[in-house]
């Protein structure tokens, strides 16, 4: 058709068709154009991928309409956000929205981390995908600790001031890392800037950098991992549109849904003005934390801070050891590997609330060797010991339960994530006054 033809006979229609063009070009940049059957089984991935994407999307949109009002001073900060959440209009949603959604993204984050884990996803070529999902974990996680900062409320100054102080315990560059990154030695109006910045124009930028690559790999790396097809046979692939789309269309109108009417219902918490005077007790971190809080009531804080550090590290290093691609895209790697988990969760369960009470009640390591540094009495001899039972967990799956090495670091895997679990919950539920152990109710 000729170009006056074509204005002579416009139609609506050619609007509606040529968003629909639009639409559809962006879908087939994020996706294939076609994907394997297997892989829109909604129980292979969970959809938590798309799920993080959707929050990281949610906070950056909240996120912005926050700071047309939020005002980063000491002396402003806290009446700028009781004004928002009474005085302007949707302010306590849109506050509400930004503050579940942040800690819900840590959450669905972490069990994506799972289960990329724990169907083998990092195989095959994945592992740099693998890396940079750690750094997104530990990205959402410093979104969500510097953010805390900025109410400006008793919780959000306390919480800052027991992590921050964590850092001066690293050697070298502790203390000058933690200066830097409060603008001095305590939490103050610099700190408050500091995070402000770090906040909406570090971070969000790292993010869009990262998740960008992150989708960029996953289609470069032929999509997600699949299960291999038995020999000789193939695999049916269906067209992105409207199959894969529809599924995710509805995950994200049903977790919105969900999301807004949860923030309309819990506002998002605001204690009292910030008071350096008055340190409320206990003076607990934010729950993420709270696994490692935990261990410092128990070990050296060099100790507790190198034993996540270290399992942090072998988690990364795990497409290293780990490179087995018959079981690829086979949850739990086996049968065998499911009952590994299964009997590393119990463990863990069993384990982790005997060794807290133990120590909290008995165990007293420098009292029993008085004539050893603190460090190594309290630190060096507990991280070892952690180490060593990590290391004997590993071996006992290996001869006595004969899993092979895929099987049996799935068994220590799970071991590490349900013993964070179980710290945390101790930390968040169990611990009162002074930090001492309490019934919850
Ligand atoms: C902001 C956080 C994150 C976002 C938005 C995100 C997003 C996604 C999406 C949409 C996919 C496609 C498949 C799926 O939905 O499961 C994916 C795959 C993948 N992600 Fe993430 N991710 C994040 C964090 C992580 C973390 C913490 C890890 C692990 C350390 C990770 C490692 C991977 C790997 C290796 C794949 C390929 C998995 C496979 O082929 O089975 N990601 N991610």
């Amino acid at each position: 058709m000729t170009n006056w033809k074509k204005r002579l006979f416009y139609s609506p229609a050619d609007d509606r068709s040529r968003m629909r063009a639009v639409a559809n070009n962006l879908i087939l940049h994020l996706h294939p154009t076609k994907v394997p059957a297997p892989a829109l089984k909604w129980t292979y991935t969970w959809g938590l991928g798309g799920i993080s994407a959707l929050l990281a999307l949610l906070q950056i949109l909240t996120g912005v309409l926050l700071m047309f009002r939020y005002d980063a001073s000491v002396e402003r900060a806290y009446t700028s956000i009781q004004t928002i959440e009474t005085q302007v209009l949707f302010g306590s949603l849109v506050r509400g929205l930004h503050h579940w959604s942040a800690n819900l993204l840590i959450v669905t984050a972490f069990l994506h981390l799972i289960r990329v884990f724990l169907t083998g996803g990092f195989k095959k070529g994945r592992a740099t995908n693998w890396l940079i999902g750690i750094g997104l974990l530990l990205l959402v996680m410093t979104f969500n600790f510097t953010g805390y900062l900025l109410p400006w409320d008793q919780l959000a100054f306390w919480a800052i001031t027991v992590g921050t102080s964590l850092l001066s315990y690293l050697p070298a560059a502790g203390t000058a890392v933690a200066n830097f990154l409060l603008a001095g030695p305590e939490v103050g109006q610099g700190a408050l800037r500091n995070f402000y910045a770090i906040h909406v124009a570090v971070l969000p930028a790292l993010l869009i950098i990262m998740m960008s690559y992150h989708f960029w790999k996953v289609r470069k790396d032929g999509g997600i991992s699949q299960p291999n097809p038995p020999a000789r046979s193939r695999v049916t692939r269906l067209t992105t549109i409207p199959h894969l789309v529809q599924i995710e269309f509805t995950a994200a109108v049903v977790l919105l849904t969900s999301l807004v009417v949860w923030a309309m219902l819990v506002p998002a918490p605001l204690e009292a003005l910030a008071n350096p005077n008055h340190p409320p007790n206990p003076a607990k971190a934010a729950w993420y934390f709270m696994g490692l809080q935990e261990l410092l009531l128990h070990m050296h804080p060099l100790a507790a801070m190198m034993l996540p550090g270290a399992a942090l590290t072998a988690i990364a290093a795990i497409p290293l050891w780990d490179k087995r691609e018959e079981d690829i895209g086979v949850y739990f790697r086996s049968q065998k590997g499911g009952i590994t988990a299964v009997t590393a969760a119990i463990l863990a369960i069993a384990l982790i609330p005997i060794l807290v009470i133990v120590d909290e009640l008995w165990l007293d390591l420098p009292a029993l060797m008085p004539a050893l540094p603190i460090l190594i009495a309290n630190g060096l001899i507990p991280l070892l010991l952690s180490l060593g039972g990590l290391a004997a967990i590993y071996f006992l799956f290996r001869v006595i339960g004969r899993a092979n090495r895929g099987e049996a670091t799935v068994g220590l895997f799970t071991f590490l994530i349900v013993s964070l679990i179980m710290l945390t919950n101790v930390g968040v539920f169990f611990r009162g006054a002074n930090m001492a152990l309490v019934m919850p109710f």
